[in-house]
């Protein structure tokens, strides 16, 4: 079976990657010359852990590909997955769906057997009946068919939910011809345990804002409980548990944190209501969310302006600035919307990552190390939980009366009892007031 993934980036590189591990002829293509290059050569153009060795395996195997002639690609290949970005339109709410309707009509013209196309970028209901349309006006309908298989894999977990994912979602308005060659395609991860769910294609496109939009809600919710939980004295963590040991529940994604960020939630959640206007229903709860999370991130900011008492010229230092731990991607991330209001009240911001410098953060300092922002901060904010943020050098600490503020809770509050350190966190005592 001949692969084509038309965007190599997040979804599509570690796809295509991933089902040349299996034994596929995959090409990755994309429109950006230079990342195309690069990954000729092994250069991987994000962070995620255990991708580089796999696509100079693969490269070398010469199962993989990388090009920028989509023409070819798409000619030589059986499956095509569109997996190009649909971000947040001008409006801001709608997906942007330019990049896929692109592709659309590059694929439309280069038709010259059977083909199956495949949504895999998260696009709005329906989305897939324009892709069949544009495909239709140069093609006759027995020459393709047109798919939905939305992605759940999330970033830093990226390989282990694409090889044991929950579930493989299949949308297809003709399943007797695409569902066998599909089951096929991915038989090597349902033998595994992952449920193979054949739905129409109007429904799996939704079934991939409804996951979202669920997951965003989940974290919303336990994030408005870990603040009545700052109120009350109680502990977030053992509400989490408390309730997440109902199965009806379920304990993941209930970890209380500053909001959620990332390239998808903040966007898909959006989009969602913007379908639920165009289809004339009020997506009420998903609205309520969208506020809820963006006021945790100015009240989030308070909050340090609270810690700091008099702001102005106080220095805090923030440990990771992505979204969450074990990416590189910025898009979205919580602390973009902390710090300038941190900066309008006069606080010196320096931020250590350690994916690196961020080019969107070009007026903060970048600190090389954590050791460094320990010790020249009055406030140290720890953004992410990196696994080398959970075991921080507190004994080096030299300037007496340093604040932590933990938004992950990777440490215990009674840990800093006996330290000269104040410590806070998200929805639990802190070690000032012993509950
Ligand atoms: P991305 O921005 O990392 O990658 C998209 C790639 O498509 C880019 O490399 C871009 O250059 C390329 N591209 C754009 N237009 C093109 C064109 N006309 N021809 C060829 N290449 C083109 O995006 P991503 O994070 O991989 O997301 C892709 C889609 O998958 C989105 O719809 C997103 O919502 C969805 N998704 C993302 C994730 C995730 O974890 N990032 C998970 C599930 C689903
Ligand atoms: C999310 C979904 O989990 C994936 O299933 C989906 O495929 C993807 O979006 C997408 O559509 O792109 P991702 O954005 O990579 O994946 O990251 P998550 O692990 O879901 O985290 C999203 C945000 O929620 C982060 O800011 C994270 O810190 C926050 N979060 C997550 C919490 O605050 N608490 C939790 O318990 C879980």
């Amino acid at each position: 079976m001949k692969i084509c993934f038309i965007g190599t980036g997040y979804v599509g590189l570690v796809s295509g990657v991933l089902f040349s591990d299996l034994g596929n002829s995959v090409t990755c293509v994309d429109n950006n010359h230079e990342k195309i290059e690069n990954l000729k050569k092994g250069i991987i153009p994000i962070f995620e852990p255990g991708l580089d060795e796999l696509v100079i395996k693969n490269y070398n195997a010469k199962r993989l590909f990388f090009t920028t002639d989509i023409n070819n690609a798409i000619k030589n290949s059986d499956i095509i997955f569109i997996a190009v970005g649909t971000p947040t339109a001008k409006d801001g709410v709608s997906a942007d769906l330019k990049n896929v309707y692109a592709v659309a009509q590059t694929i439309s013209k280069n038709i010259n057997k059977f083909k199956i196309i495949i949504t895999k970028s998260t696009v709005p209901v329906c989305t897939g009946d324009e892709v069949e349309k544009i495909l239709r006006k140069k093609n006759s309908s027995s020459k393709f068919e047109v798919v939905s298989n939305p992605e759940f894999l999330r970033e830093g977990e990226a390989i282990r939910d694409f090889r044991y994912p929950d579930r493989v979602v299949i949308g297809s308005n003709n399943p007797k011809k695409t569902i066998p060659i599909l089951k096929k395609l991915y038989e090597p991860i349902t033998k595994k345990g992952a449920k193979f769910i054949s739905t129409s294609r109007r429904s799996a496109e939704l079934i991939k804002y409804a996951a979202n939009a669920f997951l965003a809600t989940k974290i919303t919710f336990i994030n408005e409980i870990a603040n009545l939980c700052e109120q009350v004295g109680s502990n977030v963590e053992d509400i989490a548990i408390g309730i997440g040991t109902d199965a009806r529940i379920g304990s993941r994604f209930l970890r209380a944190g500053p909001a959620y960020g990332g390239s998808c939630f903040p966007k898909d959640t959006k989009a969602l209501t913007k379908i639920g206007k165009k289809f004339k229903t009020h997506m009420s709860v998903v609205e309520t969310v969208i506020k809820s999370n963006e006021k945790r991130k100015n009240n989030l900011a308070d909050k340090i302006l609270n810690i700091l008492k008099n702001p102005k010229g106080k220095k805090v230092g923030f440990l990771g600035v992505t979204f969450k731990a074990n990416t590189d991607d910025m898009r979205d991330t919580q602390c973009l919307k902390i710090f300038p209001k941190l900066l309008k009240k006069g606080v010196k911001l320096s931020y250590y990552d350690p994916t690196g410098e961020k080019k969107e953060l070009k007026k903060i300092r970048f600190i090389k190390n954590t050791k460094e922002i320990l010790n020249n901060n009055d406030l140290v904010v720890i953004h992410t939980e990196w696994d080398e943020f959970r075991s921080l050098d507190f004994k080096s600490i030299k300037n007496k009366g340093v604040k932590i503020f933990d938004m992950r809770n990777l440490y215990q509050p009674n840990e800093f009892l006996n330290k000269n350190i104040k410590y806070y966190s998200i929805g639990r005592p802190t070690n000032e007031k012993k509950a």
